[in-house]
């Protein structure tokens, strides 16, 4: 790892593990993108930058130089105006009304470990060895404005972290309208486009389309990073596939609107540029003052998908998460929700909670409805006071009860939120985003507090932590409901009316990072809507997030392996539900419904006391299954084997670091008429280690289960499921 300087070439040069990063102040102080991939030696900046050709229509900023166009210089951070006609990272308006600036490099530095982000989540270091960041200082002289580019590299990652901060040094106000995170020019359009996209219920199916020229986009409006797109995207290599080919990825630390494209120029190359969605974007920067842009994790592979989602899961897992939970397994829970809605009393709880136990459940979660007078959707929200006609003798009692089970009591909150029947309402009208003389959109019945106002964020916190303060509650559920419509703040100046969004996720990180430090001890896990809000941002805070409100095996195979083109399992929610299933109405077995949910953070979402005895023998054995492998799935390297995406079959497989333990599960959707004997081919064993396959009286060699395959057995009938325990024997 390192950060090099060449001063004779004026040449940076950042290698992350197996990956260089290079770039160049090239002539008259623009700062050229040179190269980005496999790790290279040295950089040979004349071979990879030579400007020879005049290039007709662009023109040249320096009337002296009719080679130098920025329309055809690579480059880190480019603008608009002059003379580059492709998308630029940032654009300003003047007090003039103009729009033109002009960055040049000014100076830089190189340091140990990775600064934090001010009032951002991101990824960090515990140790400043574990890391180096560059930081490269821009200047536009005529207006007196700062752009600072941050590039930090792991030691043990293939990662290259960006952000940017705007500062105005001038002596006027500045206006911006685009402020990404990144931008980087690859010289090369031959690559597919690989995304994330989906709905509720539907969340995080992947798209990949070879790119076309001009601009190629996808983005949240939706005050959420949302379910129909995720701050993700991928371009690849024609070829690549999930073992081989060249691939480079981009996660963006944020959960509010974004923006993430890739824009194919005349000249064949490829900008991808990514960070706060400008739509209905602006922000004001007075004199002195400076604007943080949110952090874009890149990661390059020349080993293809699997490789690109294992460095993302072990940086995610180890140095985004953070406190307590981080490297601790996770408990196996039961959640209320869809066993009672909003039906339940502290009795019936108790009676769940109670067979829970027996079963081996160790954490019970009481979801929507124990507050205020909600009986149903359309109330309450905002005011965060048990429900005494349901809860008569308060939370603690219902707490101490479940306790003495021998379960951890969790939460469920939706505190970003309130219901226009709520007395919270009643009393501060005007607390929620809204605009001026129109009428508020209500959906599910609810309006969105304004998170850019201190008093409001001071309020969640507040209420949230008298709860959390009241009973021993172990775990919270953060909810989120609804997405932004009427985006203003009463709060707030005209002028910087644009801001409230941004503002609002900058109050959301603030009331979240009080919280959560507050109650080291509870673990949190981040909804929305299912998987509404499924981004590193919220991670940062929460280590894991309800992946969907679909609990159906089968829609969940699509659901978690699109998810895991970026999440580790530790992050993902996964339960098992009641059949017909709620969202879909398909009968699945318990078995693939077991075999599907262990490959996450498991648990159930159902009314235990309505298994019969044969049911209940079943589920504890899952429970106990899962207890000896969570260890693997939660904390080991995950491979994809089959996709969803691609027909009826679905397997994926999780192996321990050392590689002596590995759990792999096959799914087949519907019954095929076919004998043939199958095989599945597993990766990432030791070739040479011997594995004892649970169930099985031989031993097998790594090289013949991952060269010749696991034969799986003959399966009747539709939604069926193997699961395979793998265990290295001594040799
Ligand atoms: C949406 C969540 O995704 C569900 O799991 C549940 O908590 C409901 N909200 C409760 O209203």
């Amino acid at each position: 790892m390192g950060i090099l300087y060449d001063e004779k070439d004026r040449v940076f040069h950042l290698q992350a593990g197996d990956t260089s990063y290079a770039m160049q102040v090239h002539r008259d102080g623009y700062l050229a993108h040179l190269y980005w991939g496999k790790r290279l030696k040295k950089i040979n900046a004349r071979e990879l930058l030579e400007i020879r050709f005049r290039v007709s229509f662009s023109p040249n900023p320096n009337p002296e130089d009719r080679v130098l166009t920025l329309e055809t210089l690579p480059q880190e951070y480019p603008s608009y105006g002059r003379s580059d006609f492709r998308t630029p990272a940032y654009a300003i308006q003047l007090e003039n009304g103009t729009t033109v600036t002009d960055l040049r490099y000014s100076s830089h530095k190189i340091m140990k470990g990775k600064p934090k982000l001010d009032g951002l989540p991101a990824t960090y270091v515990e140790n400043d060895s574990e890391a180096e960041t560059l930081e490269v200082e821009l200047f536009d002289a005529l207006i007196g404005l700062k752009v600072i580019l941050s590039y930090t590299v792991f030691e043990k990652f293939d990662v290259i972290t960006r952000s940017v901060r705007f500062v105005n040094e001038g002596n006027t106000v500045l206006k911006l309208h685009r402020a990404l995170s990144m931008s980087v020019d690859l010289n090369s359009k031959d690559y597919d486009f690989m995304h994330l996209h989906g709905s509720w219920a539907r969340e995080r199916h992947i798209e990949r389309k070879p790119l076309f020229t001009g601009n190629q986009s996808i983005e949240s409006r939706r005050g959420a990073s949302s379910h129909f797109h995720n701050p993700f995207i991928v371009l690849v290599s024609k070829d690549a596939g999930e073992e081989h080919g060249e691939v480079y990825g981009f996660s963006l630390v944020y959960s509010g609107s974004f923006l993430a494209q890739a824009e194919v120029s005349q000249y064949r190359t490829t900008r991808v540029s990514m960070g706060i969605n400008p739509f209905d974007f602006s922000w004001l920067l007075s004199q002195g003052e400076s604007f943080q842009t949110p952090e874009v994790v890149m990661v390059h592979s020349s080993q293809g998908i699997g490789q690109m989602s294992r460095t993302y899961h072990k940086l995610y897992r180890t140095r985004l998460c953070r406190g307590e939970f981080r490297d601790k397994v996770r408990p196996v829970l039961v959640n209320n929700w869809e066993g009672t809605y909003f039906d339940f009393n502290a009795d019936k709880l108790e009676a769940i909670a109670k067979a829970g136990s027996e079963l081996g459940i160790e954490l019970f979660v009481l979801d929507d409805g124990w507050f205020g007078k909600r009986n149903n959707d359309e109330s309450s929200l905002g005011d965060w006071v048990v429900n005494k006609s349901k809860l008569p003798n308060g939370l603690e009692d219902l707490v101490s009860r479940i306790n003495k089970l021998n379960l951890k009591f969790g939460l469920w909150f939706e505190p970003e939120m309130v219901s226009p029947d709520s007395d919270m309402y009643r009393a501060h009208p005007d607390w929620c985003l809204h605009v001026p003389d129109r009428t508020r959109s209500e959906a599910r019945r609810q309006l969105i507090l304004d998170l850019s106002r201190d008093d409001v964020c001071d309020y969640i916190i507040n209420a949230v932590s008298s709860i959390l303060a009241s009973a021993p509650i172990s775990y919270v559920k953060w909810d989120m409901n609804r997405n932004m419509s009427e985006i203003g703040s009463e709060c707030l100046p005209s002028e910087r009316q644009r801001e409230t969004a941004h503002r609002y996720m900058l109050g959301l990180y603030r009331v979240l990072e009080k919280i959560t430090s507050n109650f080291p001890h509870v673990l949190f896990e981040s909804c929305s809507g299912g998987g509404g809000r499924f981004d590193p941002g919220m991670l940062y805070f929460m280590p894991q997030t309800w992946t969907s409100d679909d609990t159906d095996a089968v829609e969940r195979l699509a659901i978690q392996y699109g998810t895991s083109m970026v999440y580790p399992a530790s992050t993902m929610g996964a339960h098992v539900s009641a059949v017909p299933n709620h969202q879909v109405g398909r009968n699945t077995s318990l078995k693939m419904r077991g075999d599907v949910a262990m490959s996450g953070n498991f648990g159930y979402e159902l009314d235990l006391t309505k298994f019969s005895e044969e049911e209940k023998k079943e589920v504890k054995e899952q429970v106990a299954r899962y207890k000896e492998l969570r260890g693997i799935v939660q904390q080991g390297d995950m491979y994809r084997l089959l996709s969803p995406f691609e027909g009826n079959e679905t397997a994926w497989m999780f192996v321990s670091e050392d590689k002596s333990e590995a759990f792999a599960a096959y799914f087949r959707v519907l019954a095929v008429p076919d004998p043939a004997i199958r095989k599945l081919v597993l990766k990432g064993l030791d070739p040479n280690k011997e594995y004892k396959v649970k169930g099985r009286d031989c031993t097998f060699g790594g090289d013949e289960l991952m060269y010749a395959g696991l034969t799986i057995p003959h399966l009747h009938g539709d939604y069926q499921s193997v699961v395979w325990r793998l265990k290295s024997v001594a040799e």
